[in-house]
C-alpha cells in the first residue's frame, strides 16, 4: 500500500478519533452517556439521526467484530454503509490510500472507517480526505473504540457506568497479558485506563514485552511472573498471540502457555473475583483455555456488544456532535 498523501499538513476533522489520547475525560463520559442513549433509543427515533448518510468501510486487514459492529451501528443510525476490502477492490492493483480515500469521497462518503496493517494510516487518510475518519485499528499504533468499549465493560463489571472520571478505576488493578509488543489494543487502554485512575499492570515474557513498553503510558507497571500479576488483578485482559506479527521472533507455543495462559487453576488459584476480558479474536489452547473464556468471571461477549453503542456514539460524534445534550432524553 502506498502512502503518498497530497497535503500532509492538512487539519484533520474534529469527528475523528485517530488515537484514544484525542479525547478528554470529559468528552470519554460524554461518548458513553451518548452511547446508552443511542442503545436504548426508540429504534424509529435511532435511525433519523443519520437518515440517508454514507459511511465508508474500508478494510485492509481482516476483522470480525470491529467492521461488523461499525456497519450495524451505523445502519442501527439510519446511515447507508459501503465495504471496501483489500480483497475486492482496486486496492489489490496497487492503489494507495491517499487515492481510495479520495474516491470514496468523491462518491459522497461522509465518514471513513479505516482498519490497516500500518501504524499511523488513519491519520494519513483522516489529512488526505478532510473527513472524519475512525481507527478501527491501525497497525501496531492504536485501537481507540476497542479501549472505549473494554472501558465500558469494566464500568458495569464494577457498577460504575454512571460515574465516569478522573478516578472512575482508582485502586483497580488491569492486568494486561500476552502480545503487548504488537498490540494496539494494548497500546489504547494502557493510554486510557490510566487517565481514569486504574493501575495498568503490563504482563508477558520479554520477546512481547520488551522493556520499552513502560514508556507506553504515564505509570504503568511492568511484571513477568504471570501468576503474581494475577495476584493484584481486578481485570485481566488477555491478548492474542498475533502469529502474523511474530515473524523473527523465537517463541514456542507451548512455553509460552505454561508461563502465561489464562486457564481454570490459574485463575481460581490467583484471581478467582476478576473480571477476564479478551479483545478478541482469541487463540482457546494458547493465550486462554474454554473453561475461562465462557466462565462465569468473562465478560469477553459482553465486550463485543459493548462495541455496538460505543461505535454508534463515535459515528454521531464524527457527523454531529458527542454532547448527550443534543439527544433527547431516552
Ligand atoms: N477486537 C477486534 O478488533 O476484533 P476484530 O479483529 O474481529 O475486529
Amino acid at each position: 500500500m502506498s502512502f503518498a498523501v497530497a497535503s500532509p499538513a492538512a487539519a484533520t476533522h474534529s469527528g475523528s478519533l485517530l488515537s484514544i489520547q484525542d479525547i478528554s475525560v470529559p468528552q470519554v463520559r460524554d461518548l458513553l452517556v451518548l452511547a446508552t442513549k443511542l442503545e436504548t433509543m426508540p429504534h424509529r427515533e435511532r435511525i433519523a439521526i443519520l437518515d440517508g448518510r454514507k459511511v465508508a468501510l474500508l478494510f485492509y486487514e481482516s476483522s470480525t467484530r470491529t467492521r461488523t459492529s461499525f456497519e450495524l451501528a451505523a445502519k442501527s443510525l439510519g446511515a447507508m454503509t459501503t465495504l471496501v476490502s483489500d480483497k475486492s477492490s482496486s486496492i489489490e492493483k496497487g492503489e494507495s490510500l491517499h487515492d481510495t480515500g479520495v474516491t470514496l469521497r468523491a462518491l459522497g462518503a461522509e465518514c471513513i472507517i479505516l482498519r490497516s496493517n500500518y501504524s499511523g494510516a488513519s491519520e494519513l487518510l483522516a489529512r488526505s480526505t478532510g473527513l472524519p475518519v475512525l481507527n478501527a485499528g491501525d497497525g501496531m499504533h492504536e485501537h481507540p473504540s476497542q479501549a472505549l468499549l473494554d472501558l465500558r465493560t469494566m464500568l458495569e463489571w464494577f457498577g460504575t457506568e454512571a460515574e465516569v472520571g478522573e478516578t472512575s478505576l482508582q485502586g483497580k488493578a488491569v492486568v494486561i497479558t500476552g502480545d503487548i509488543r504488537h498490540s494496539r489494543v494494548a497500546r489504547s487502554n494502557a493510554l486510557l485506563l490510566g487517565r481514569l485512575g486504574a493501575q495498568v499492570v503490563l504482563c508477558g515474557p520479554k520477546a512481547l514485552l520488551p522493556q520499552e513498553a513502560l514508556q507506553l503510558a504515564p505509570g504503568i507497571q511492568m511484571e513477568r511472573d504471570f501468576d503474581r500479576a494475577l495476584t493484584k488483578a481486578d481485570v485481566v485482559m488477555m491478548l492474542r498471540i498475533q502469529r502474523e506479527r511474530l515473524v523473527g521472533l523465537d517463541l514456542d507455543a507451548t512455553e509460552y502457555a505454561v508461563g502465561y495462559q489464562l486457564n481454570e487453576r490459574r485463575l481460581q488459584q490467583f484471581a478467582p473475583k476478576a473480571l477476564v476480558m479478551h479483545p478478541g479474536p482469541m487463540v482457546r489452547g494458547l493465550e486462554i483455555d474454554s473453561a475461562v473464556a465462557d466462565g462465569s468471571q468473562s465478560r469477553i461477549e459482553r465486550q463485543v456488544t459493548h462495541g455496538l453503542a460505543v461505535r454508534m456514539a463515535l459515528l454521531h460524534r464524527a457527523f454531529i456532535s458527542s454532547a448527550p445534550e443534543d439527544l433527547p432524553a431516552a
